[in-house]
């Protein structure tokens, strides 16, 4: 387990969000809440996974079956690892908007796979920037993240534009099993990270 989960402290619902939104976000950007996946999301996961835009990348398009069993892995694999793609949600308004967050790649060696996916209605505004920043920090700040590991579907020309923003470098090309091709792979060590960050 890479995390105990600090939650911040609930600030009432004086902005008129829903209390169960605001309570459970842990972690906050500018614009953005992340909280965890429950079994009672299914419905949020329909609306990002569900959607063959979002998931044209990365083995897309998903059956209900398929996304049921994505929720369910993501469940799985905070209890077995502490990492998640954690939901994401407008502080504005409690408007599910997406996820982003890490999963294993060689827990080993500390690196962790960061990866976001942002529901099409909130595509272009920055989000998957933002959300991704605020994870990175998480990931070498609180959860002693040697590195990062991104890697994207060679065609998707958004996301090889992000990670090379984000600061990440390319390594090599890796074989990913859901689309059948080697993908485009990215490295970013907490040293980089720490260096871009103050310089
Ligand atoms: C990839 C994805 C997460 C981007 O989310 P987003 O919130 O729209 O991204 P941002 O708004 O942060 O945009 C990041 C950059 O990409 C650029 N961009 C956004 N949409 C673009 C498009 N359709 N074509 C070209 N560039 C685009 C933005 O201009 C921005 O660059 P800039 O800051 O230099 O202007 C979103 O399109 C998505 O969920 N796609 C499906 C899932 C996926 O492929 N995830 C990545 C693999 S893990």
């Amino acid at each position: 387990m890479y995390l105990s989960l600090e939650d911040s402290a609930c600030r009432g619902s004086e902005c008129g969000l829903p209390l169960r939104c605001m309570s459970e976000y842990f972690l906050r950007s500018s614009r953005l809440g992340f909280r965890r996946w429950s079994d009672e999301d299914l419905e949020l996961a329909w609306g990002l996974w569900g959607d063959p835009e979002v998931t044209r990348w990365i083995g897309g398009p998903f059956s209900e079956q398929q996304v049921k069993d994505r929720l369910a892995r993501e469940i799985s694999t905070m209890k077995s690892d502490g990492l998640q793609y954690l939901p994401i949600f407008l502080l504005s308004s409690g408007e599910h908007i997406g996820c982003c967050g890490l999963r294993p790649y060689k827990p080993e060696e500390r690196i962790f796979e960061l990866g976001f996916h942002i529901r099409t209605a909130h595509w272009g505004k920055g989000y998957a920037s933002e959300a991704a920043r605020a994870v990175m920090k998480y990931a070498f700040t609180e959860l002693g993240g040697w590195a990062l590991f991104a890697g994207h579907h060679p065609n998707n020309e958004v996301s090889r534009r992000i990670v090379q923003k984000l600061g990440f470098r390319y390594t090599h090309d890796e074989f990913y099993p859901p689309t059948g091709l080697r993908h485009p792979s990215y490295l970013l060590t907490a040293e980089e990270f720490e260096a871009e960050a103050s310089g």
